[in-house]
């Protein structure tokens, strides 16, 4: 059945630049002014410390493309009719390919120089789910994350059992080495020997939710983790409640940022409980819970989406690679804190 998309009030959210009053991209005013879509989907590619002075044009040109190659991905699979949980996976599974972002090919490295890397899916129609923790060996872990839902009585795997049951069920493996970067050994090298870390090293994950022509939601992340981790440190990305989550009707969430914090606040969770129990838009129940991750002392961002489509990036740090599309042929990417 195809499901339109309900208009949201034009009052909600819009955002003072200046003398400038602009409905910030992905706000729920910047959604209702556009056309109804019969699909859309969103992607974050890591929120932080990221500066328009700190970024090169040509830096910014390589990051708004990739987040575009997301996009499109994604948006194949949502204009053929496909579900929004094969969406999500089709955009993800394109950033983890990518080394510009801290996901599969190009992801951080821990104290002992390998990859530990973390993925999660979830399916809005009925809240399953699969991820998997600390895999040094799948190619992809967001397939893994997906086979363990798909395959598996479980919903989660860690280590090597995940590695296992990824090559099990038919999944390509590497050489952890496959997934080093020389800018990542870079920060390694730096973070050990400075024994501190950047805003960037702590950052980095991507994810994407999606709705699609049946009003079906999901929603996928994946990452590298924490420049320099302790060996088997889990993040909140594989940890579903905390980065993932997805209920039909209700919102999709994908988060990004200092794990830690994302956990112990349980976010995606959080936001999609106040949406439905408290009646909180989708952007007041993200500031909330980004809210409880800022007292607790963490920073990062959200990509949030409702039971309609309608959808918000709320971040608490000093920007986001995002990007949403739809069936309108509305496309928008952004990285730094205002409309840009
Ligand atoms: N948010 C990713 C991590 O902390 O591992």
């Amino acid at each position: 059945m195809t499901r339109a998309i309900i208009p949201l009030l034009l009052s909600l959210m819009i955002v003072a630049c200046g003398s400038e009053t602009v409905a910030e991209p992905g706000s729920e005013a910047a959604a209702a002014e556009a056309e109804t879509p019969e699909w859309r989907i969103v992607i974050h590619g890591g929120a932080g410390v990221i500066l328009r002075e700190n970024l090169s044009d040509e830096q910014e040109a390589d990051y708004r493309a990739a987040l575009e190659v997301a996009l499109d991905a994604g948006a194949e699979v949502l204009k053929e009719g496909g579900t929004s949980v094969d969406a999500v996976q089709a955009a993800v599974l394109t950033m983890e390919d990518n080394t510009l972002f801290n996901a599969g090919k190009g992801a951080v490295l821990t104290a002992a120089r390998e990859h530990e890397l973390d993925a999660s899916i979830m399916d809005g129609r009925d809240r399953n789910a699969g991820s998997v923790a600390g895999v040094k060996h799948v190619k992809n872990p967001i397939l893994a994350a997906r086979a363990v839902m798909d395959h598996s009585e479980h919903v989660m795997f860690a280590a090597q059992g995940a590695d296992d049951f990824a090559e099990s069920v038919g999944l390509e493996t590497v050489e952890n080495s496959y997934f080093t970067t020389e800018r990542r050994v870079k920060a390694l090298d730096r973070v050990l020997e400075t024994r501190s870390r950047t805003d960037a090293d702590r950052h980095g994950t991507v994810g994407a939710v999606a709705i699609d022509k049946d009003g079906n939601l999901a929603a996928a992340t994946t990452t590298g983790g924490m420049t320099a981790k302790a060996p088997g440190r889990v993040g909140d990305s594989p940890l579903i409640g905390a980065a993932t989550y997805a209920q039909n009707g209700v919102c999709a969430v994908s988060a990004t940022g200092h794990g830690e914090y994302f956990i112990r606040v349980g976010v995606a969770k959080t936001i999609c409980t106040r949406v439905e129990l408290a009646g909180d838009s989708i952007g007041a129940a993200a500031e909330n819970a980004l809210d409880q991750v800022a007292d607790l002392g963490g920073d990062g961002g959200v990509i949030v989406m409702g039971g309609e489509g309608q959808y918000d990036y709320v971040f608490n740090s000093k920007g986001m690679y995002r990007g949403m599309m739809d069936s309108t042929g509305a496309v928008e990417t952004a990285i730094f804190e205002k409309k840009d």
